[in-house]
Order: C-alpha cells, then sequence, then structure tokens
C-alpha cells in the first residue's frame, strides 16, 4: 500500500471526556471527536440521563450536563459498552449518587472493576452491588490516597474525575500512565482542576468545589496510527501517516524497526515502510510506557508473515487472544502456551472467511486479508466500528482491495 492518510482522534482520550462533562453544569466542547460506535453509544448514555449533545460538526461535540433526570446507566448500554463505567465517578462527585449496571465480562477478559469501587468507598462513598447493578451514594466525596494494586485506565480516570470535586487531596498511587488519562487530565485542568503529576504515576488532585466549561481538542488514535503502520509493514508498502504524536507510539517504532520496517518522522507526519517479509520479534505486552495490549493483535498479523519464530506475550489481559484461531484458518502456525504465544512465520497466508470477536481482533484479521492470497471476508465487523473510523476507506485510498459487504 502506497500514499497518505490522517488519524482520527482518540477513542480512548473520546470516551472519557465525554464522561467528564457531567462533572460541571457549562457547556464543553470537544474537538477532533472520531465518528464511532462507541462514541455514540457514550453520547445515547448522557443524552438519557439529560445531557444536551449538539454536533455542529461531524468530528466536534458541545456537551451540556445542566441538569440531569436521570443518574443510571441501564444494563442494556452498558452491555455493549464497559466503558460506559466511566460516568459511575463524575455521577457520585456531582450529584451524591449513581446506579451503573455491572459491566460484565467480554471476550478479552473478566474485566472486573474492584478497583474503581475501592477507590470510591475510600473516598467515602457506599457502594451496594443489587441485581447487577453498582449502587453508589456520597454526600460529598473525601479526598484520600489510593493505592492501585494494578496499573488500571478506566479505574484511574474514573477515580481521578471524581476527585476532582471531592473535600480535600486525593493521591493515586501506581496511576495508569497512558497518553489518553493525560489527555483527560489536562482537559479536567481546563475546566479549572487542580491536578499533578500528570502523565505519572502518581497523580495528586486537589478538589474543588465546582468545575466550569472549556474547549479541548481531543489527541489523536495511536492505536490507529499503529494499525496504518502495520497494514504498510504487512503490505510491504510506504506509507506516510498524518495527525499521529510520535512521543506516544516509542515502543512501537522500537518493535516495528526490529520487525525490518523503516519508521521516519517527515515533518511531523510518520512514513512507515517494508521492503521484505517481517524479521522475528519478541513482544510483551505492558502498561504504558510498555507495548500497548491494543497492539498485540495487530502485531501478530505481521509476525504471522514473517520470517522464523515471534514470541507475543499477553500480560493484561486472560483472554486475548481470540484472533489466533481466525489467523490458523488463513494458514498461520501459531502455537500458544499460557498467556504466550509461538508464531511460526509462513510466506503467505491464504484468503478464507473468518469472524471478528473483539475489536482489534477484527482489525487483525483485516490486516491478515490485505496480504493474504486470495479473498477473506470477516464477518461481525461491526466490532471494528466500534474503534476505527471508516477504516476500508483509509485502506482503499492507500491501494487495499477492500469492500464493505452486508453480514
Ligand atoms: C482500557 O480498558 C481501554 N479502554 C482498553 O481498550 C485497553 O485495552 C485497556 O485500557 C488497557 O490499556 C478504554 O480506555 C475505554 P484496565 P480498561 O482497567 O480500563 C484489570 C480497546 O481495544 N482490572 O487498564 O477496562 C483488568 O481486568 C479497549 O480500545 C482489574 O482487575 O482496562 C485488566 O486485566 C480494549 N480490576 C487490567 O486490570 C479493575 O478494577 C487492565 O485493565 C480494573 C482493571
Amino acid at each position: 500500500m502506497q500514499g497518505e492518510v490522517s488519524v482520527s482522534g482518540a477513542k480512548n482520550a473520546a470516551l472519557p471526556s465525554i464522561a467528564a462533562t457531567l462533572l460541571t453544569e457549562q457547556e464543553v466542547f470537544l474537538e477532533n471527536v472520531p465518528h464511532l460506535g462507541d462514541v455514540c453509544t457514550m453520547l445515547n448514555l448522557l443524552m438519557r440521563m439529560g445531557t444536551q449533545v449538539e454536533r455542529p460538526t461531524p468530528h466536534s461535540l458541545s456537551l451540556r450536563a445542566e441538569r440531569l433526570t436521570s443518574w443510571e446507566a441501564p444494563y442494556e448500554l452498558v452491555k455493549t459498552m464497559r466503558a460506559s463505567i466511566l460516568v459511575l465517578g463524575p455521577l457520585v462527585a456531582r450529584f451524591g449518587r449513581a446506579r451503573v449496571s455491572l459491566p460484565g465480562g467480554c471476550s478479552i477478559g473478566s474485566r472486573p472493576i474492584d478497583l474503581h469501587l475501592i477507590g470510591l468507598e475510600r473516598m467515602g462513598a457506599q457502594i451496594e452491588l443489587k441485581e447487577g447493578y453498582v449502587e453508589a451514594e456520597c454526600r460529598r466525596l473525601k479526598g484520600n490516597t489510593i493505592l492501585f494494586d494494578i496499573s488500571t485506565v478506566t479505574g484511574t480516570e474514573n477515580l481521578m474525575m471524581a476527585a476532582c470535586l471531592a473535600e480535600g487531596r486525593t493521591v493515586l498511587e501506581n496511576a495508569a500512565r497512558e497518553p489518553e488519562v493525560s489527555d483527560l487530565a489536562q482537559l479536567l485542568v481546563s475546566m479549572g482542576a487542580h491536578i499533578e503529576g500528570i502523565g505519572s504515576g502518581r497523580i495528586v488532585i486537589e478538589g474543588v468545589k465546582e468545575l466550569k466549561g472549556a474547549r479541548r481538542r481531543i489527541i489523536p488514535d495511536r492505536i490507529e496510527a499503529g494499525t496504518l503502520m502495520v497494514a504498510a509493514g504487512i503490505t510491504k508498502g510506504d506509507v506516510l501517516i498524518r495527525g499521529g504524536i510520535p512521543e506516544h507510539m516509542q515502543i512501537l517504532f522500537e518493535k516495528l524497526r526490529e520487525a525490518g520496517m523503516t519508521i521516519q518522522i517527515v515533518d511531523q507526519a510518520i512514513r512507515a515502510r517494508m521492503d521484505r517479509r517481517p524479521s522475528p520479534v519478541n513482544v510483551r505486552t505492558l502498561p504504558y510506557p510498555g507495548f500497548a495490549t491494543d497492539m498485540q493483535a495487530q502485531m501478530m498479523a505481521l509476525a504471522s508473515v514473517g520470517r522464523g519464530r515471534s514470541m507475543i506475550a499477553e500480560t493484561v489481559f486472560e483472554n486475548r487472544f481470540m484472533h489466533i484461531n481466525e489467523l490458523m484458518r488463513m494458514g498461520a502456525k501459531i502455537r500458544v502456551a499460557g498467556s504466550t504465544a509461538f508464531i511460526q512465520g509462513v510466506p503467505r497466508l491464504s484468503g478464507a472467511p473468518v469472524m471478528a470477536t473483539d475489536l482489534r481482533a477484527s482489525a487483525c484479521l483485516v490486516l491478515a486479508g490485505l496480504a493474504a492470497d486470495g479473498v477473506t471476508s470477516v464477518s461481525r465487523v461491526y466490532h471494528l466500528d466500534r474503534g476505527y473510523e471508516g477504516m476500508e476507506q483509509k485502506l482503499s485510498a492507500l491501494g487495499a482491495r477492500i469492500e464493505r459487504v452486508s453480514d
């Protein structure tokens, strides 16, 4: 594939930023918001609670939670998108109450929210689990020190948002350092929050009485950018990716260079080139700044057509190898031992009908299809639409032969 492509705004920055608008009665204006399934779900959730939402342009949003009529995130919405749990912290902080359905598991793991709830309890909230819902109440949250025994992205985001309106100081120890967490923190600061240690594993929040409106541009999606770079690699192409932030992808750059790609920064854009079969790579997914678990499946597609044997260990989620069975239907040679996959590269994959099981698995199968002999049909691409805006248009513009057909 050859040509230029631009990256959309980051799904995992847009979702918490939309939830953060519950923290103020004033208007919050967000730009560079990606047009995605999950963003629509989050907007539906907020509108059902009484937030006024306007979309002046396809990628900008005006949100105003002046008065809510409901403090509930219902099961039928939460079960389609776990990130709905991000309304919990803001609702309790601003309104003193929330009734949020437990997300339940998903295909990549049980995805508990115990750390979210323990943190809110440490801030004085009464938490009850009833009929599959979390019921939380607290007249006013009190700042406290919260130590995360596991680095959790949305757990850090939920408690950081709650702490903004709590009384006194909150310290989040072993906080997640993902760029999307920092982007949310910057939005909160622009709304009047007092937050120190942004981007570090120790975030300190001094609570304030109220937050005001703000205007913020969502950061670009480093996972979409990474997916497009792997598309260039697996097709031996030369692609210029505009809009990504290189600092957010340093480990990925290293691993793709290890695989034999040339990655250059050309006037703020990322040029990704490959002229051979990939070399073997050893990858271990870790919390940021380690290798992103959201890039694991895409890296596996690349390794599947590589020379020699690669190793990919998934340390963040307990069941994020669902794409392996589908890749093997295309001729990939992969063996799994516990949380590690051993990939014996093959010269070519063969097209086949395959099924997407989750968002990043669907991206992996599209990438594999780009490089396979013959036609690959990927079913259940609604998974893809949750996290990638116009992926087939972007890939077609780079020369891929890809089209959406009805399921
Ligand atoms: C966020 O999910 C992302 N989603 C995920 O992206 C991403 O894969 C994940 O972070 C890791 O980077 C959003 O930001 C909306 P975690 P999150 O809490 O916050 C365990 C995608 O493809 N854990 O950081 O749910 C958990 O089970 C999605 O865009 C607890 O045990 O992930 C997991 O093993 C998929 N208890 C680990 O921590 C808790 O209370 C990391 O999960 C919370 C988490």
